[in-house]
């Protein structure tokens, strides 16, 4: 039984896909969010700076006495050295390993798609990823920064013509591949997986960054028997480097529900 917060993190809003998810899954446990706000996107920046962001992030959730971290930034998960997040005191994980298991496991073809941040598509990590777990796997990553503004913007509906034209062309080099399976690399595209869903067909599965890191997360909390036993539902406490009110309105975007817990600002 262990009372402490799960202590999830982004650049903003696109974390809170994870957050979903796990309050489906693990609905007793408490969980500290930081979404920086202030400094969204980190996916147009250099590897420097979202490594020293990201390190800021983690120190911050520390802080809050978290008993695992989760990096629900596919950029952060990306860039991230290993020798880093291997050495933190508390359990960690990406989400860019979820993601690529899920898709190899999936796949048929071996030829797997990944969407994510101009940084992600650049460090290759998802690729090498994959390669671990299938050597021989074909991987075609395509850099999608407009989806990012878009769905933060609330462009998210199943209808939108123009996530839909931007999608389309993003989309484009995969169309009419034997491409069979896509991993939706950033946590702020699951919200338009819709939209990329009907543009691609049944024919492609669509990997949901945001729900394999909550369950990858669960099992390891699981098997270090960390794990909350409770009946209460957890508490919820959210910090953002901006506007709380802008986060509080967005949240139900991602959330898919009104945001419950507390808001507070957070100044660097
Ligand atoms: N949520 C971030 C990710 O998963 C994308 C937003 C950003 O560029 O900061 O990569």
């Amino acid at each position: 039984m262990n009372q402490q917060p799960i202590g999830v993190f982004d650049s903003g809003l696109g974390g809170l896909t994870v957050v979903k998810e796990l309050m489906k899954i693990l609905p007793h446990e408490n969980i500290v969010y930081f979404g920086d706000t202030g400094r969204v996107p980190y996916g147009t920046r250099g590897k420097e700076t979202i490594i020293e962001y990201a390190k800021q992030d983690i120190q911050f959730l520390q802080h809050h006495q978290v008993k695992m971290i989760i990096a629900a930034c596919g950029t952060v998960s990306a860039v991230l050295p290993k020798e880093y997040s291997s050495h933190l005191q508390q359990p960690y994980t990406g989400v860019v390993i979820p993601s690529a298991q899920a898709a190899c496991a999936k796949t048929k073809t071996g030829h797997i798609g990944v969407l994510g941040t101009s940084a992600t598509i650049r460090s290759g990590a998802y690729g090498k990823a994959i390669r671990t777990i299938l050597p021989k796997a074909v991987v075609t990553g395509i850099a999608c920064p407009l989806f990012v503004p878009l769905v933060e913007n609330g462009y998210i509906n199943r209808d939108n013509q123009v996530t839909r034209m931007v999608a389309e062309d993003y989309l484009k080099p995969i169309i009419g591949t034997d491409l069979d399976t896509l991993i939706l690399g950033c946590t702020h595209f699951p919200i338009i997986k819709e939209i990329i869903g009907d543009i691609l067909g049944k024919g492609v599965k669509l990997i949901d960054s945001g729900y394999e890191t909550a369950r990858t997360a669960a099992a390891m909390l699981s098997r270090e028997n960390m794990l909350l036993n409770s009946e209460q539902p957890g508490n919820r406490s959210f910090y953002v480097s901006d506007s709380i009110e802008t986060f509080t309105e967005n949240a139900t975007i991602f959330l898919n529900e009104e945001i419950t817990g507390s808001v507070e600002h957070h100044v660097w």
